[in-house]
């Protein structure tokens, strides 16, 4: 009995100490006390106000040269993905549902590099080459065989990529793949663009043949 007045009586005063101080998003006409600024006020620049830090006093700053918005794609310029773009939905799927984009034709997915881009012929392997090199080689090992560094730190079920049911897969499978990932393996659509997708699929399919014995590097050279 003593506790729950005790208890009662705690909260009577909190609440009543809470009340004199003013809520949170109560209006009132005197300043409100502080107590904890809640990030009210930080060291940051608003939009359109003056700043002296830059010597033409302008808070506000151009995006660097050449800056892309997520999402767009500008002639001339790097083709960026499709869909998965943080879901904006800008440059999505239904947008772009071409074989170039996608790698899907209708609802199968389709096989071949893209004739503009296969063209290009050994320059777009080796560009395939540099890019898997940055992009996949850490988890899938250099020569594709599913054994790259990450795998010693956990990552058990990266995938060998010369293994025959990957021979058999499609172009346009693997390409969706990259730009979507699959289950532990994330989407690199957002940072590996169009072009460099398929260059990376025509070099993995060079990979493939190496393991197979069908293709010999060095001759190549
Ligand atoms: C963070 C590590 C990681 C990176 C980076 C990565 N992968 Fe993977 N990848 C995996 C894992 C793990 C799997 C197995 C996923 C699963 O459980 O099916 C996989 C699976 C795959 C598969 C097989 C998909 C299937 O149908 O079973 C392909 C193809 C593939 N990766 C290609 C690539 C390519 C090409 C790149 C570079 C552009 C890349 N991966 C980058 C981890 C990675």
């Amino acid at each position: 009995m003593i506790l729950k007045i005790g208890f009662g009586a705690l909260i009577i005063t909190g609440v009543a100490a809470l009340g004199l101080a003013g809520f949170r998003g109560q209006k009132g006409e005197q300043t409100h006390v502080e107590w904890f600024n809640d990030m009210a006020h930080q060291p940051k620049v608003n939009p359109q106000v003056r700043s002296d830090f830059f010597a033409d006093g302008r808070a506000e700053r151009k995006p660097v040269a050449g800056t892309i918005p997520i999402g767009y794609n500008i002639a001339g310029t790097y083709y960026q993905n499709d869909g998965n773009n943080l879901g904006t939905g800008v440059g999505a799927f239904a947008n772009q549902p071409d074989y170039l984009n996608t790698g899907r034709i209708g609802e199968f997915y389709g096989d071949g590099i893209p004739e503009n881009l296969a063209s290009r012929g050994a320059d777009l392997v080796k560009r395939g080459q540099e890019r898997y090199g940055i992009y996949c080689s850490h988890c899938h090992g250099v020569a594709a065989k599913g054994n790259g560094p990450v795998k010693a730190f956990g990552l058990m079920t990266v995938a060998d990529l010369t293994s025959e049911p990957m021979r058999k897969q499609p172009d346009g499978q693997i390409f969706n793949t990259i730009t979507h990932g699959k289950n532990t393996m994330g989407a690199l659509g957002p940072i590996v663009t169009i072009e460099d997708r398929w260059a990376i699929v025509s070099y993995l399919r060079a990979l493939q043949k190496v393991a197979e014995g069908k293709l010999n590097v060095a001759e190549k050279k």
